[in-house]
């Protein structure tokens, strides 16, 4: 059976083009045929951060709710970061957790390995023998403070040819300090200058952060970054309870968010990344020592589009770049699928529709444009009209 959308405006190298029609397969229907006169199609969108949290901790999120929310919102391809139990440091844990993927997951989810053993920072995974199966590696919920152990790393990275995705938190600086941000990312541009890896950094989320990788990218290394929605629209003048507004790298200053949309701007910041990061409500209940992390899928869309781009910060065509183009090309691999988006539409976000488990977002309440109506991974439906699909 086939699902057809027909009359959209369709994303295609680059640019909008109207009147084309897309075609998908379908098991769970007779064939659908949409009038998609009112819709845009996008190509899936990849996020290149989520913690999806199995194995180890399926009371925040499952791959299957994970999954569910990212088609929900129109994303056909997501990297999971490796703060698991048990971590994604050796083949017979990666496989573990992709053993579970591919029974649950109904988009296509690459986990990233861990760069050090138990992410405890002393010694380096197993990265040769994982590498077959990891979209790259990451420590992420942390830094790797060991300089020695870091140029390893990117030494054995750059041979295997495989990504290096930093969170870049120095532990001797003050914890939450702008400086345990950028001194760690200004020691690692020293490193990939001389090393040659492939390397990104994690939720860029202050000034000096975007003004060393500008430069750094000036003088050819090889570098790229992320940052979040939440760093791009928010900072310290709009929290307004500590709990629901904890997060790790924090919100910062307005100065901040400033030379952050100067970065996504000018293209100093290659890629918008959710961090996607489920906690239980218990969790994230106790202000100030409520653990660090929101949900982000299903609110990225609507609130980069309505804050960023109906504002006149950025054209859709950017914001498609960062979302969907720019991640596909770090990770090396195919753009997968599309989505299909109301622009037109205007709702309130209320976390009690997500389809994650995680219900913390600094944006309940908010009206926004911007509705997924149906997404298409490998060809098949996966999300139509509130309904997720397995594969
Ligand atoms: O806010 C965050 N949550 N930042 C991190 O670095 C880790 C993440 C998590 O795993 O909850």
């Amino acid at each position: 059976m086939k699902a057809v959308f027909s009359g959209a405006t369709i994303f295609k190298n680059g640019r909008f083009e109207q009147g084309g029609e897309a075609v998908a397969k379908t098991t769970s229907f007779d064939s659908l045929f949409i009038d998609s006169t009112k819709y845009i199609i996008f190509p899936g969108f990849a996020d290149m951060h989520v913690h999806f949290r199995e194995p180890g901790f399926s009371y925040k999120e499952t791959i299957a709710t994970g999954s569910a929310s990212a088609s929900h919102a129109g994303y056909t391809t997501v990297c999971t970061m490796p703060n698991l139990n048990p971590t994604p440091d050796s083949v017979e844990n990666v496989k573990a957790q992709l053993d579970l993927i591919n029974r649950e997951a109904n988009i296509r989810v690459l986990p990233f390995g861990s760069i050090t053993r138990g992410e405890l920072g002393k010694e380096l995974a197993d990265l040769e023998a994982i590498a077959p199966y990891v979209c790259g590696y990451s420590d992420d919920g942390r830094g790797v403070d060991d300089n020695g152990l870091m140029r390893e790393a990117m030494e054995r990275a750059r041979a295997l040819d495989k990504l290096i995705s930093a969170h870049c938190e120095d532990g001797t600086q003050i914890k939450d300090s702008p400086e345990a941000e950028w001194k760690q990312i200004e020691r690692d541009i020293k490193l990939v200058d001389d090393i040659k890896c492939k390397y990104h950094v994690c939720h860029i989320s202050t000034k000096e952060s975007v003004a060393l990788i500008r430069e750094a990218k000036k003088s050819g290394v090889n570098i790229t970054c992320e940052t979040a929605p939440h760093y791009l629209t928010l900072s310290q003048v709009n929290v307004r309870d500590e709990g629901g507004f904890r997060m790790n790298p924090p919100l910062r200053e307005e100065a901040d968010r400033l030379a952050l949309i100067e970065g996504i701007v000018d293209g100093t910041i290659d890629v918008i990344a959710t961090d996607h990061a489920p906690h239980s409500a218990e969790e994230r209940s106790k202000g100030l020592k409520s653990l660090n992390g929101i949900v982000g899928l299903e609110t990225a869309f609507p609130i980069l589009y309505t804050k960023l781009v109906k504002e006149g910060i950025i054209s859709l065509e950017r914001l498609v770049e960062l979302m969907a183009q720019k991640p596909y090309e770090r990770l090396g691999i195919e753009p997968n699928g599309f989505t299909v988006y109301s622009l037109d539409e205007e709702y309130i976000i209320n976390p009690n529709e997500f389809k994650t488990k995680g219900r913390s977002t600094p944006y309940a309440g908010e009206r926004v444009l911007g509705k997924c109506l149906a997404t298409v991974c490998d060809g098949t439906l996966v999300y139509i009209d509130d309904k997720i699909i397995k594969r």
